[in-house]
């Protein structure tokens, strides 16, 4: 029997709209809930990132406490606590209860959270596996507000279940977050304890206590100093996509194309604004509202051909070489770090910034292969090593040149750690799961540079070690034997044996040279 034909009306009753949380909820692996030992990671990772950013902002230097208890079987409560700047009462909720609600995504700065989904969406796959509330307080340094939260999926806004105000004396400030969810807890490479051991190695300036199901770990602060406030910029015309271009056509009060190209972006002056209207034969009077698709295109196209100054830099907070050194150090207790800070370059009109710093000998590892420790935003990338361009540049460089051997394809071996950091305002994330960095030609290079740079240092000072040990080696085993040369001397030259022994010490302090005039000496003896 023919199967009846549905009709388009019937079928378009199956149409509505997805809200944000209702999209999420679904597709919790985009955000990083793909397991549960995945999940549980990523909930503490949200969390920290959040303290340490609104401490960074606030120029207040982080006390982070993180606890996760497991509440029965697969089951845990993560808390976590900062002494940042807090939320004010309007907008907590907020802030937690709304996917795509953050301070972070309307500007172009240099931070670890971009979209205003990382803790809500932690709060969703909390509520969703336990359906539990979060519970949240704040303070700004007034009244503490206590909250427990809900998020309405299906319209992705705040429910709040109950809220308290309470007196302040101590007037703290911070911010503390409790939810409990679904989880499995692992020790070893991709765990809790070791993102936060690293985060402390990239964030040294601040105190990380952690209280785990297997015990404490406390990361002491190395120095007390932030690295520098780093500052908004527009966006400059090579970086920008065309649904980016439409987005800001949309929503400038600029009532004329130059004004529009000059106000909105970074480096274009009148004359650049001009040339871009011209390029793309749109009069530099028209309104940017006005303007059709092709015109649009026309435009993106042009801004990308104008020779323009590459953006302002100040936009980014690399750590810098001190900072990197005493991260590396506290951490893995190596007894040589070198650190290498490149200055800021450019990509598709994104500011950037590599550093690296590597840690020898000490007490690391002695067998196997480097440690490779990657961040991105001075945030641990733990997931996904291989498809990294940090791990590609690292394969890349010829650590046999430094004194290390390698395997064709594979990093190097021995008594080494390697640290890189790449830094932007607009990280390229491989996927929205932000654990690796995409392979760029002009990020290749630079990390190859700073790893290069890092290299020769580490090379010289294990030559120089080498040099020192043999000299004294060679010291030792001259010393043994110099009485005894001196004897046999003594009966063939008939030489007082004490000036012999005085002129054999005398070249074996000099290093023990061959030629020159010390051999003399001892040959004329
Ligand atoms: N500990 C905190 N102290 C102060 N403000 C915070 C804190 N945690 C979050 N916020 C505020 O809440 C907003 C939402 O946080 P959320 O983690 O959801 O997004 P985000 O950090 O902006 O971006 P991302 O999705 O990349 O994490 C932040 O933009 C920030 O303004
Ligand atoms: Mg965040």
């Amino acid at each position: 029997m023919a199967e009846k034909i549905r009709g388009g009306e019937e079928l378009s009753e199956q149409l509505k709209a997805v809200s944000v949380a209702e999209f999420f909820e679904k597709n919790r692996h985009l955000l990083g809930y793909e397991n549960p030992t995945k999940a549980l990671i990523t909930i503490v990772k949200e969390f920290v990132d959040n303290s340490l950013d609104a401490c960074e902002e606030a120029r207040i230097l982080p006390d982070i406490k993180i606890t996760v208890k497991e509440i029965s079987p697969e089951r845990f409560r993560v808390r976590n606590e900062d002494n940042g700047p807090g939320i004010v009462e309007g907008k907590l909720a907020l802030a937690f209860g709304k996917l795509l609600y953050g301070s972070k995504f309307h500007r172009l700065k240099m931070s670890r959270g971009t979209q205003g989904l990382g803790a809500s969406g932690g709060l969703l796959y909390s509520q969703l596996t336990t359906g539990k509330p979060a519970k949240l307080s704040s303070s700004t340094g007034k009244d503490i507000h206590e909250i427990e939260l809900m998020i309405d999926v299906k319209k992705n806004e705040p429910h709040v279940i109950s809220q308290k105000k309470e007196k302040n004396e101590k007037r703290w400030h911070g911010l503390k977050i409790e939810v409990d969810a679904e989880g499995r807890y692992i020790e070893g490479k991709q765990s809790i304890a070791e993102y936060l051991r690293q985060t402390a190695m990239s964030n040294p300036y601040a105190e990380i206590v952690y209280e785990g199901p297997n015990g404490k770990a406390k990361f002491d602060r190395a120095v007390k100093e932030l690295p520098p406030l780093s500052k908004e910029i527009k966006p400059h015309p090579y970086g920008v996509e065309l649904g980016l271009l439409r987005r800001m056509i949309m929503a400038t009060n600029a009532r004329n194309m130059v004004g529009f190209l000059t106000k909105e972006f970074s480096r274009v002056g009148k004359g650049s604004a001009e040339q871009i209207c011209k390029l793309a034969k749109i009069e530099t009077k028209r309104k940017p509202q006005e303007l059709n698709h092709e015109e649009t295109e026309r435009l993106h196209k042009s801004m990308q051909m104008v020779k323009l100054v590459a953006p302002p830099t100040d936009c980014l907070s690399p750590l810098g070489e001190k900072l990197l050194e005493e991260g590396l150090k506290k951490e893995t207790r190596a007894e040589f770090v070198v650190a290498v800070t490149r200055p800021p370059t450019v990509y598709r009109g994104n500011p950037f910034q590599v550093e690296c710093a590597l840690a020898f000998s000490g007490e690391l590892p002695k067998e196997g292969s480097a440690q490779l420790f990657r961040f991105a935003n001075k945030v641990p990338l733990i997931y996904h090593v291989s498809d990294c361009a940090t791990t590609e540049s690292v394969i890349d460089t010829d650590w046999k040149r430094y004194g290390f051997s390698q395997s064709s394809g594979q990093l190097p071996q021995g008594q080494l750690a390697i640290l890189v950091h790449f830094a932007s305002v607009w990280v390229p994330y491989t996927s929205e799961g932000k654990q690796a960095i995409a392979g760029y030609p002009e990020i290749i290079k630079e990390l190859k540079l700073a790893l290069q740079e890092a290299g020769r240092r580490i090379a010289t000072y294990v030559r120089q070690k080498h040099k020192m040990r043999e000299g004294l080696l060679r010291r030792e085993l001259f010393d043994k034997y110099i009485p005894e040369l001196a004897e046999s001397l003594e009966k063939l030259t008939e030489k007082k044996k004490q000036s012999l022994i005085e002129k054999l010490e005398k070249i074996v302090k000099k290093g023990g040279k061959v030629e020159g005039e010390d051999t003399k000496d001892a040959k004329e003896s």
